[in-house]
């Protein structure tokens, strides 16, 4: 039987590519998108695409009414937004600030304290999009405030569910997918979005319950929190 995955923000960057390949692996893919019209143009033609945006609880919660406890075996938290790019210490405004902590943090928080459930029951994975300007010990700089606390919090997020759904069955891990090619990494990036996302799937599918609440990089490196 094939396995089920649900990727919230899957519309473009990693989500999207993260939609494609487990696609093309025979993936039952549920692809969360706040503009599931335009996403069906490009995401492939047996995907499930549906209506999300994690800063809205109603929208999560029709989410979880319309998944009906399905089991899930992966549920990707990978929504995100950068917020200001600020290149040096600089407090967000309050409209700035409130997007990225919504997004980011209260995001993740609100998908999986309805989707666990589905996942606990599967015995699956719950994967957190993190990020390494969210590691208070790997930080070196202090531009980008409001993400790097953003990815920070949503690292508590991940070790607050492990504690929680891991004795429940699921495992739940932070994953940083190094500075990837996409809209928010830029041009620059080191990483192209088909590497990285290849290789959070083989961190992926080698979790288990040792890694409930780890934090990993795409080639399966343990980060410090
Ligand atoms: N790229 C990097 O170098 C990098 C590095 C470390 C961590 N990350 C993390 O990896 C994740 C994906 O990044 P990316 O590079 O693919 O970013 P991206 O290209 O900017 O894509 C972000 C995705 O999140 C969706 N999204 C944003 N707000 C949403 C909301 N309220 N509800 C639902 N979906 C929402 C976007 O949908 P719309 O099309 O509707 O805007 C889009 O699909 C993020 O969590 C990011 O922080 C990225």
């Amino acid at each position: 039987m094939s396995k089920t995955v649900l990727i919230a923000g899957a519309s473009r960057g990693i989500g999207l590519e993260f939609a494609v390949q487990y696609a093309a692996e025979g993936w039952r893919v549920i692809a969360c998108c706040r503009s599931p019209e335009q996403a069906r143009g490009w995401l492939p033609a047996d995907v499930d695409v549906q209506a999300l945006d994690v800063t809205d609880p109603e929208s999560v919660a029709a989410l979880g009414w319309h998944l009906d406890d399905e089991p899930l075996d992966l549920l990707i938290c990978n929504a995100g937004v950068f917020g200001p790019d600020t290149g040096s210490f600089a407090a967000p405004g309050d409209a700035a600030f409130d997007e990225v902590m919504h997004t980011n943090v209260l995001g993740p928080m609100r998908l999986i304290q309805v989707l666990a459930p589905s996942v606990a029951q599967a015995k699956g994975v719950i994967a957190v999009l993190s990020s390494k300007m969210g590691s208070i010990y790997e930080t070196s700089g202090a531009d980008a405030l409001a993400y790097r606390c953003s990815k920070a919090a949503s690292n508590m997020v991940v070790k607050a569910a492990a504690n929680e759904y891991g004795p429940q069955g699921a495992t739940v891990i932070a994953l940083h997918p190094g500075w990837v090619r996409t809209e928010m990494g830029g041009p620059n990036a080191l990483v192209g979005v088909s590497e990285s996302v290849e290789g959070l799937r083989q961190v992926i599918a080698d979790a288990g319950v040792d890694d409930n609440g780890c934090f990993l990089d795409y080639t399966g490196r343990n980060l410090s929190w």
